[in-house]
């Protein structure tokens, strides 16, 4: 073995072949992504991928969530062929699930939403860009063919300007409107706030210079890049940051949903609905889609998981409108679920950012490989081999892992009570011997 090859086995001194792609052969689920993306990201730029608002309940809710659930698979079924593919917002998609629009990629990788959106161009998955992209919305399109794209609006106090910026998604080739209406004050994000995070660049101070010389590859493609901005915004007259803080001004109402179906003259989804009533509102005002999620557990801290407030939006508004749903989606099994209690499909955000800070875009088609392969895996295990076979009936809510085995099952000291000389017991849960367990729908109702 000669020096060149030693050193790359203990990969010293070589940078890694481009952004930390080589390490992505270790990376098995989104959670071995995340654990690459926050080594390479300084912590201004790790604090606002991962952060919540406030005391970051619901961001902690949003995975507590899925604890609620187990799955009874049903055995033999012929899942020899599995059958992914759906629709979503009037396209034909072979995946059922969306990347969601998240402002400032380019905090995490140099390419951003073009990485972004060439990755879900190849899969054929929609991806939602955001009012706060950091890359034109057209270069974006461009680089995005093969994807269905979605562009998502925050209204802003001057109504002319999000007018205006309609007419330019739809002029390039947009297919779908995500208006988020769960953002009229913006939450305070402590963690944000103590890591030094600035939109759209992280704040510069003994610390974040710091953070920067010890992540060299993120610092190096930041200084050597075009600056990181908001471009969509900076049409004419103020700067991007004086454009954000206009936005969030308080004064969208549901009338602005009207103009807006008007304008855009296509599938319109309202973002952010955690109550029936809200969605069924958006339902006689003629969107398409409602799309149930807490912003990822980064607006309103003590909302509810998406998950939580999906059935009920289902059995309010299914029939009539999409429902999607997101927030802590980790697991293809987490769609699955999802998708079991009657959402349409479901929206990722995290997992994809932390594919494209890990490696950018061959770590968000790494992303979308791992839920893909994750979503057919739990269908086949549960024994459906299409979408339509998921319904409630495969769910149950979990029960506690004490209560779930009778006492009377165990011996005094804890172990399985069966062996010789000891009386054996059915292996039944108290679930399957007092009754039908309730289902995660009437659970979190
Ligand atoms: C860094 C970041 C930025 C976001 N920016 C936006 C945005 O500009 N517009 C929006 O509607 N949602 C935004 N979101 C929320 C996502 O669209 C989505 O609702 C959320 O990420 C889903 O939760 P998950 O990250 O746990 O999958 C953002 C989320 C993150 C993590």
């Amino acid at each position: 073995m000669n020096l060149s090859e030693i050193r790359q086995l203990i990969h010293l001194g070589t940078p890694n072949p481009p952004y930390g792609v080589r390490s992505l052969a270790r990376c098995y689920g989104i959670d071995d992504l995340a654990r690459l993306a926050r080594r390479r990201l300084p912590s201004a730029a790790a604090g606002y991928l991962d952060g919540g608002g406030e005391d970051e309940w619901t961001l902690r809710r949003n995975r507590r969530a899925f604890d609620a659930l187990e799955f009874l698979p049903r055995l033999m079924q012929d899942v020899s062929t599995i059958d992914t593919t759906t629709t979503l917002l009037g396209a034909k998609v072979p995946l059922p699930f969306a990347l969601s629009p998240v402002g400032g990629p380019r905090m995490f990788h140099h390419d951003g939403e073009l990485a972004v959106a060439r990755a879900a161009g190849e899969a054929g998955v929609p991806y939602g860009v955001s009012t706060l992209a950091t890359q034109s919305l057209e270069d974006i399109a461009s680089a995005g063919r093969g994807a269905p794209l979605w562009f998502q609006l925050y209204v802003w106090g001057d109504r002319s300007t999000s007018r205006e910026l309609l007419h330019r998604a739809k002029a390039a080739g947009y297919q779908a409107l995500v208006l988020s209406a769960d953002t009229s004050v913006r939450s305070e994000r402590e963690r944000e706030l103590h890591q030094g995070v600035k939109l759209p660049v992280p704040e510069l101070t003994l610390r974040t210079l710091l953070e920067g010389a010890l992540h060299p590859d993120w610092s190096w493609n930041f200084v050597t890049r075009p600056a990181i901005g908001f471009p969509n915004l900076s049409m004419s007259g103020p700067t991007s940051r004086e454009r954000l803080a206009q936005m969030f001004d308080g004064t969208v109402s549901w009338d602005d949903l009207e103009w807006i179906s008007r304008e855009w003259d296509g599938p319109v989804a309202v973002k952010g609905v955690l109550r029936p009533a809200d969605a069924i509102r958006a339902a006689d005002l003629g969107a398409s889609a409602v799309i149930v999620s807490n912003h990822g557990g980064r607006q309103l801290d003590r909302a509810p998981a998406g998950l939580e407030a999906l059935p009920a939006i289902v059995d309010a508004v299914g029939d009539r409108v999409e429902v999607l749903c997101d927030s802590g989606f980790r697991r293809g099994g987490d769609i699955v679920a999802a998708l079991a209690l009657g959402a349409r499909g479901v929206l990722i955000g995290r997992p994809y950012l932390y594919g494209l800070a890990a490696a950018g875009e061959p770590g968000v088609r790494l992303a979308i490989d791992i839920l893909a392969k994750e979503v057919r895996m739990t269908m086949g295990l549960c024994g459906a081999a299409s979408l339509a076979e998921l319904d409630r009936d495969l769910l149950r809510a979990a029960v506690p892992a004490r209560a779930a085995v009778p006492a009377q099952a165990l011996s005094p000291d804890g172990g399985p009570a069966a062996g010789p000389g000891r009386k054996t017991t059915p292996r039944s849960r108290p679930a399957a011997t007092t009754g039908r367990a309730r289902t995660g729908a009437e659970a979190s109702k």
